[in-house]
């Protein structure tokens, strides 16, 4: 159990780790340590960083804004086709080249193309008065005053799109939930069977077997859902490969379920301040300046890693060809090159920088939906409840790459409604 406060905290600008120290591949550096302090210390000390592994190959990291910005984006120098996070260091991706994200462009441009429409603005838009109506559904039984999970209430909430999108049933909910942070987090004890490897690994297949049987049936009776869409693109000239669709599922399964509400609750959290603490919605800013600064400040996605294809110089040093480099986002979100104190929470932050969706080609196709999802939970919260208090101890995922709760219990005071 990883009771933390210390998650997102503002360290002393006099304060340093020992680099020797730091260990950006443990997970409990997240759970139960300060990663700021150490970014920090990165960012200032040394912005191209080596990183030893005590078992396994070691990654460098990357933790200034601009560099950041450079290796997500220059797809020509750092390649997604083999791993894109430290937990597939030590295997070659097999969905390298295959899976969108793990596909370098030109390819990776004939998916997006193809998929843009799905995932546009008007697109995500259009789904917010049912958003609006399962966070309300969500919230209601929280109204009494009782001691809530909302780490585990919200995180029901992507899903429930995502399944929407893809034309899952409700049923397949909560066990799909389980299935892709078994898969993103399987270190951590909430999810782990066995190593790490094998509950990864055990999971993914799970998600495949489930994906294949829902192929089968939307082969036979195609509509208009996301997994119907998928089997009409045509990539390289051709359909898509059974192995194909079922990685791509896999992602955008993935990619929807395990981040979206971890920035509902590090909002809860912040603005609760501490245990004692009464948490208020700030009414008097826009909304989606709101969205945006709680983005940064939650920065669910740690880090993502490249692989550089070329020998490259930077900060003086050489990363050979070959070796892998991790792009520390959440350190970048904090850069005080970027962001003018940017270890305040400031929902009024204009211009607000932030790198939470990534950049370039792989920019997440889903940041739309993420925020119309933060939108209408932000406008609900703020019309039911009228504070909030935490309500025990919140407990973090055990994960490098995610950064995000298990669970968090809160106490809602409900607002007054006006008398008829
Ligand atoms: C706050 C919520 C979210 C955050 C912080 C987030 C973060 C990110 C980031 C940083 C990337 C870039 C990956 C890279 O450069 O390799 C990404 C890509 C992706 N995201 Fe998200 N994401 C969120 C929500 C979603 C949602 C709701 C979906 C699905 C509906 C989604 C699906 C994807 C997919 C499929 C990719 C791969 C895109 C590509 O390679 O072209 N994400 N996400």
């Amino acid at each position: 159990m990883t009771r933390s406060s210390m998650r997102i905290t503002a360290p002393d600008p006099c304060n340093r780790v020992r680099l020797e120290d730091i260990d950006l591949a443990d997970n409990a550096l997240y759970a139960q340590g300060d990663p700021h302090l150490a970014w920090q210390t990165l960012r200032a000390e040394s912005p191209l960083f080596w990183q030893n592994r005590s078992a396994g190959e070691g990654f460098w990291a990357v933790t200034r804004l601009k560099d950041v910005r450079r290796v997500l984006s220059e797809h020509e120098t750092f390649t997604s086709e083999a791993g894109t996070a430290i937990a597939m260091l030590d295997s070659p991706d097999p969905a390298g080249g295959s899976m969108m994200q793990s596909t370098d462009p030109p390819r990776h441009h004939e998916y997006r193309r193809q998929l843009a429409g799905r995932f546009s603005s008007h697109a995500a838009a259009s789904q917010a008065g049912w958003v609006r109506s399962f966070v309300r559904k969500t919230v209601e039984p929280a109204l009494d005053g009782g001691v809530w999970d909302a780490a585990a209430a919200f995180t029901r909430l992507p899903m429930a799109v995502g399944a929407r999108m893809m034309d899952l049933p409700d049923k397949d909910i909560d066990p799909l939930i389980h299935l892709a942070f078994s898969s993103l987090a399987p270190g951590d004890p909430h999810f782990s069977q066995g190593s790490e490897q094998e509950t990864a690994l055990a999971a993914h297949c799970e998600i495949m077997i489930y994906f294949e049987e829902r192929l089968a049936e939307v082969r036979k009776n195609p509509a208009d859902d996301l997994i119907s869409h998928l089997l009409t693109l045509s990539v390289d000239g051709r359909p898509l490969t059974d192995d194909e669709l079922l990685v791509n599922c896999l992602s955008l399964l993935l990619g929807a379920v395990v981040t979206t509400a971890q920035t509902i609750s590090a909002m809860l959290v912040q603005l609760a301040g501490s245990r004692d603490g009464e948490g208020r919605w700030p009414r008097d800013v826009p909304l989606d300046s709101l969205v945006d600064e709680a983005l940064r400040w939650s920065s669910p996605v740690n880090h993502f890693m490249r692989r550089a294809r070329v020998d490259v110089e930077m900060h003086g040093r050489t990363i050979r060809a070959g070796e892998a480099v991790t792009a520390w986002i959440a350190s970048a979100n904090r850069d005080e090159e970027a962001f003018a104190r940017p270890y305040e929470f400031d929902p009024t932050r204009s211009p607000n920088p932030h790198i939470v969706f990534g950049t370039g080609s792989h920019r997440c196709i889903g940041s739309n939906f993420a925020r119309v999802m933060l939108r209408e939970a932000f406008a609900e919260l703020m019309e039911t409840t009228e504070s909030f208090t935490l309500a025990g101890d919140y407990v973090h995922l055990l994960s490098n790459e995610i950064a995000g709760f298990v669970s968090l219990p809160v106490r809602f005071r409900a607002a007054r409604r006006p008398t008829p």
